[in-house]
């Protein structure tokens, strides 16, 4: 059951990836400006300079490019659930930058020594939850959750709607802040920042071991 939602996530991506070929709509966005905004918001995670960061949901690589720009030199993991969006990003990889087609619901215990890192973010997995109820779709995210945690040495950041908006979208998952951190508190770790500092939709959570 859980398989069939994450294929029509699976689906999603790759028809909009169809459609847009490359670049930031091809994963949802809706221009460069505001995905490097969230680049920015979730990399305030920590000093990422010498840091090992796993990208989950990493789509085409694009935070690659975004570290790139600001000249951080980090040992760069990206994994998506999307074999269509990790064929694309054969020349970004070297040594330093690498890709595999993994869900991260499904991760192993054998994954866990190559995925771990000192940082695990990931930056709009949880904003399209399709035909998925929100009911259901809070119920994955959790599980994401304490898996990306499970995944890190330092800490995890992430991003999700506002669920105080003007306007709802279907297709979107707006989620509260309120209902997050009782979950975090409870199930993950009581060190916790929100960051609602742009004029996204949405908000930033860092969570700290
Ligand atoms: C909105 S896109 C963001 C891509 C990239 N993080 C960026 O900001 O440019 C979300 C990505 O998450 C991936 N994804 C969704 N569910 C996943 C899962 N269970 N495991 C790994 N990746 C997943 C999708 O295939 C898609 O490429």
């Amino acid at each position: 059951m859980r398989e069939k939602k994450i294929n029509s996530i699976k689906d999603y991506y790759e028809k909009t990836l169809l459609k847009y070929k490359d670049g930031p709509k091809a994963v949802n966005w809706k221009n460069k400006k505001s995905q490097y905004l969230r680049f920015e918001k979730i990399c305030e995670i920590g000093n990422l300079n010498n840091k090992k960061i796993l990208d989950v949901g990493c789509g085409l690589g694009h935070l690659v490019s975004y570290l790139d720009h600001k000249k951080k030199k980090v040992d760069y993991i990206g994994i998506d659930v999307s074999k269509e969006m990790i064929s694309k990003t054969y020349k970004l990889k070297n040594d330093k930058r690498k890709f595999y087609c993994k869900d991260i619901l499904k991760i192993k215990k054998s994954d866990i020594k190559l995925l771990k890192a000192d940082y695990v973010v990931n930056c709009g997995l949880f904003t399209v939850k399709n035909n998925i109820s929100s009911k259901e779709w809070w119920v994955i995210i959790q599980k994401i959750i304490k898996k990306m945690f499970i995944l890190s040495k330092i800490g995890i950041s992430f991003n999700l709607m506002k669920f105080n908006v003007d306007y709802k979208d279907r297709h979107l998952h707006y989620q509260s802040i309120d209902k997050l951190i009782v979950f975090l508190e409870k199930n993950v770790s009581k060190k916790i920042v929100i960051k609602n500092d742009n004029n996204l939709w949405e908000y930033t959570c860092l969570v700290y071991k």
